[in-house]
């Protein structure tokens, strides 16, 4: 295999879904420990510190008391090259987060033993599901009282709709957890710490039949492994690869994150089923990933990391090829040829200028203003174009208001911008006038950032006030007469920037009136004209 294949098909790129505290920082933390990045957890630990360390630019963004950034890692484990996409949460939640799934090849769900499946793991797991991703479960903090496992993958079946494959299982929980039981192998790894956690366990490996097991877990938890093997053999799902490649059946591993228990078996499963990059489609067919000509799009941008410069940051996935850095591609949707400079990449502990970079890969370019969400770059002859990243539904919603109606311009120009970067979301009333305008955002900490922004950069002040609408739905009829839609009082017809309309929603029994009272009305929850 050539050089260059053999680097694409040794990448792995993929994001970590979870719910605020579930263990996703500290599970990263641990995949960066073993793959080498640190030698000591705790090094770049502490959610702050760490966020310190991966990014300096975002500083910036603390001081003014905003954080917009996703960041990327990367690290190498076992002749693997990992690129771990991290999605925001908290009050960072914004609809970045939800692009970055778009950048990713699979995802790796962190699930709270003690929880179960949380509020925004489901709404993230959904937008994988909506792209066939193999989603690959870690149930986390065994170390604690937990859940039944049995109960917590019925959960995930139920609430999320995906089968379920334990790949392993836990032999007790709390100040009980011992190890997990390897189904395929029929071994049980047991673990020991070292250094209070702070490197990697030892790990003892014993055949479930050695009588040795006996003296590492009692008769107790062995009866209890030897039925639930059993009961999971007999009636838990069939291990099936083609299913996880579909993302229709998520495989399942147990362990604890701040311990270090089932990590590393977790991220070997994790190599062993997850694939390298993946084809992705354009108007020009499938873009082979493989193929030297170098692609990619555009996912994120991320504005002003100087403030007195105003300059940008576009992140990019890479689809095919190689970068180089200055390299010359054609940026599509621009019409022109450019070069890509100062080329970054986020490694464990730094922020490095990049010389090269391959299919698999992010990279933030310098950006002088020019790119859109979801452009294209390529070297290749054919001017393809990626297929467009999903608007996401918004949930929540401001009326916004100039208050200086003498900087109409500035208003009209700084907030269409800041909305074309894909901040926020601007709806308007049908027709199209900008005096009473609609925003939207996914994360509400995105309005602070609006009137922040418009502020500084456009010297322009905005009342907000907020709305009560709750959901969105693109009308995805092409001639429906809006005139003749019959909709509760609480109800609004608005239209976004690209001129589609949309019904801005109090409550889910809005939505219901509208279904049930226009037949043939079809509503959707992403927009897909992007
Ligand atoms: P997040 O990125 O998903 O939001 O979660 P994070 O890793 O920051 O973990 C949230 C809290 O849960 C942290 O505790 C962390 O130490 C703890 N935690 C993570 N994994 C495990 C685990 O496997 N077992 C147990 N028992 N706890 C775990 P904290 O006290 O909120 O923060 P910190 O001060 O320890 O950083």
């Amino acid at each position: 295999m050539s050089d260059f294949k053999d680097k694409v098909e040794k990448r792995r790129t993929f994001a970590i879904i979870s719910h605020p505290d579930a263990g996703k920082t500290t599970l990263t933390e641990k995949f960066l420990l073993y793959g080498g990045a640190i030698q000591e957890a705790g090094m770049v630990k502490g959610k702050q510190r760490m966020r310190h360390a991966v990014s300096d630019w975002m500083e910036i963004e603390k001081q003014r008391g905003i954080s917009v950034t996703s960041s990327v890692l990367q690290f190498n484990y076992q002749g693997y090259c990992i690129n771990i996409l991290d999605t925001p949460g908290h009050q960072d939640f914004s609809e970045d987060t939800y692009r970055t799934l778009m950048a990713a090849d699979s995802a790796v769900m962190v699930i709270d033993a003690s929880k179960g499946v949380e509020a925004q793991t489901r709404k993230l797991f959904k937008v994988c599901a909506m792209r066939h991703i193999p989603i690959f479960t870690f149930i986390n903090k065994l170390d604690r009282d937990a859940k039944d496992p049995y109960e917590l993958m019925e959960e995930i079946e139920a609430e999320l709709g995906v089968e379920t494959c334990a790949v392993n299982w836990p032999i007790g929980a709390g100040k009980q957890f011992k190890g997990v039981y390897e189904r395929a192998t029929k071994k049980v790894l047991t673990f020991e710490a070292v250094d209070g956690y702070k490197k990697e366990v030892t790990e003892n490996v014993y055949h479930v039949d050695d009588e040795a097991l006996k003296n590492v877990i009692d008769e107790d938890q062995y009866a209890t492994l030897m039925d639930d093997v059993e009961l999971l053999d007999g009636a838990g799902a069939q291990f099936d690869i083609v299913k996880i490649h579909e993302g229709k059946q998520s495989p399942v591993c147990f362990g604890s994150a701040l311990t270090n228990f089932g990590v590393e078996p977790f991220l070997q499963h994790f190599l062993d089923f997850s694939m390298p990059p993946q084809p992705r489609m354009s108007d020009h067919g499938m873009i082979d990933p493989f193929s030297e000509d170098f692609s990619a799009f555009v996912f994120k941008i991320q504005a002003n990391m100087n403030s007195r410069h105003r300059d940008r940051m576009a992140f990019m996935r890479i689809t095919s090829g190689k970068f180089e850095k200055g390299m010359e591609v054609y940026h599509v949707q621009g019409g022109k040829k450019i070069k890509l400079n100062q080329s970054k990449q986020l490694m464990a502990d730094d922020r490095e200028e990049i010389t090269e970079a391959y299919s698999g890969d992010v990279i933030g370019v310098f950006d002088p203003g020019i790119f859109s969400i979801g452009d294209t770059l390529t070297t290749s002859k054919e001017k393809f174009a990626f297929e467009g990243i999903p608007t996401f539904a918004p949930e929540h919603f401001a009326s916004i208001r100039n208050k200086d109606t003498m900087k109409r311009k500035q208003f009209v120009k700084g907030i269409s911008q800041i909305a074309q970067e894909g901040a926020i979301q601007i709806f308007t009333a049908i027709g199209g006038s900008f005096e009473d305008i609609v925003v939207g955002v996914v994360g509400v900490l995105q309005f602070e950032v609006l009137a922040y922004r418009l502020k500084n950069e456009y010297n322009v002040e905005i009342e907000n006030t907020p709305l009560p609408y709750q959901f969105i739905r693109w009308i995805d009829n092409k001639d429906i007469d809006l005139n003749s839609l019959n909709l509760s009082s609480d109800t609004r017809k608005v239209q976004d920037l690209r001129g589609n309309n949309l019904l801005l929603f109090s409550n889910q029994w809005g939505i219901n009136w509208a279904t049930e009272r226009n037949k043939g009305l079809e509503l959707s929850e992403f927009s897909k004209n992007a």
